[in-house]
């Protein structure tokens, strides 16, 4: 798009460009050059231009452009291609569609604000425009439904490492999916298979993390960046930094190095040694979180000292 190329140019220039020389550049009249600038204001861009001098990018939207989630993102195959709206009813609902479509491992679904965005077990996320990150990522990997699990879990420890990278501050991973800033809430993860009986055809991972959420759009038990942090933080680097880290995860996954991410997921975990509650098949069980397994699998050890395996579930920690 010209619009990009544009944008490519006034980034690759610390001072102001002249209207020639991209007009040249790109083949554009001095008018389509101007129309085209007037479209990148509108979408956010702050350029700035100057009779005799040309055109200067003073600064970049705080809106998560696939071209600027794309840019310097160097990653393998996560983010190679991104689908962006400004508003979808849920992430998940198009991830689902261009999974069954074919698309590419890697793709990348990104929104601004959801109508419907779901939690798990039924549950809402709440996504006010232009505050958190909500996206879901397509992946293929080549496993039966069993294994999904660590799925979330590296998605887990890809959220806390991106987060601790770019924020400075560090979550802690409520087993299976949460992620805790100071008890609260900040991020949770959802993941949909779409498989056979024994082999998995496509796992869409949604994410949704609380950024620059006010408190007033927070319901009591979860938080933000921007609280915990007292500023806000930009969503375009840590959308990026998720993107890599998620990537690097998913592939000690794929060399068939679970322990790596294992290992990893025990520095943020904050379940394990703790009396948990869980529902399991309509029934209440209760013990101690003592371990998870290679497939991502919580072990809680029953009162009988029986230890029960967990693939799945909602917890309550006790202490
Ligand atoms: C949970 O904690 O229960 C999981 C929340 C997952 C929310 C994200 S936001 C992006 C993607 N689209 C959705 O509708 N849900 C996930």
């Amino acid at each position: 798009m010209i619009e990009e190329k544009i944008i490519e140019i006034l980034k690759s220039k610390s001072g102001y460009v002249s209207g020639e020389e991209i007009s040249d550049h790109l083949r554009l009249s001095r008018q389509a050059l101007w129309k085209h600038i007037q479209e990148l204001r509108d979408s956010g861009y702050d350029i700035v231009a100057v009779p005799h001098l040309g055109y200067q990018l003073v600064q970049l939207p705080d809106r998560l452009f696939p071209q600027e989630i794309g840019s310097g993102l160097e990653t393998k195959f996560i983010g190679k291609k991104i689908h962006y709206q400004e508003k979808v009813s849920s992430t998940m609902d198009l991830a689902l569609n261009l999974g069954l479509q074919g698309a590419s491992e890697g793709t990348v679904i990104v929104t601004e604000s959801q109508s419907k965005g779901r939690g798990r077990l039924g549950r809402n996320w709440i996504s006010p425009k232009y505050k958190g990150i909500y996206f879901s990522v397509i992946l293929r990997p080549k496993i039966s439904p069993l294994q999904a699990s660590l799925l979330t879990i590296l998605c887990a420890v890809g959220l806390c490492e991106a987060i601790k990278e770019n924020a400075q501050i560090e979550p802690q991973i409520k087993w299976p999916n949460d992620l805790l800033i100071n008890q609260k809430k900040i991020a949770g993860i959802l993941t949909e298979l779409n498989a056979e009986m024994d082999e998995v055809r496509f796992v869409n991972i949604g994410i949704g993390l609380n950024v620059n959420t006010e408190k007033k759009a927070l319901i009591s038990s979860a938080t933000s960046l921007k609280e915990e942090l007292g500023k806000e933080v930009n969503r375009v680097e840590l959308l990026k930094a998720i993107l890599r880290r998620i990537e690097t995860n998913y592939l000690l996954f794929r060399e068939n190095r679970r322990k790596e991410i294992i290992e990893k997921w025990r520095e943020y975990n904050t379940t394990l040694g703790k009396r948990v509650k869980i529902l399991v098949r309509n029934q209440h069980l209760e013990g101690q979180a003592v371990d998870i397994d290679l497939d991502g699998a919580l072990l809680v050890r029953k009162d009988s000292g029986v230890v029960q395996k967990i693939s799945s579930g909602d917890i309550i920690l006790c202490r």
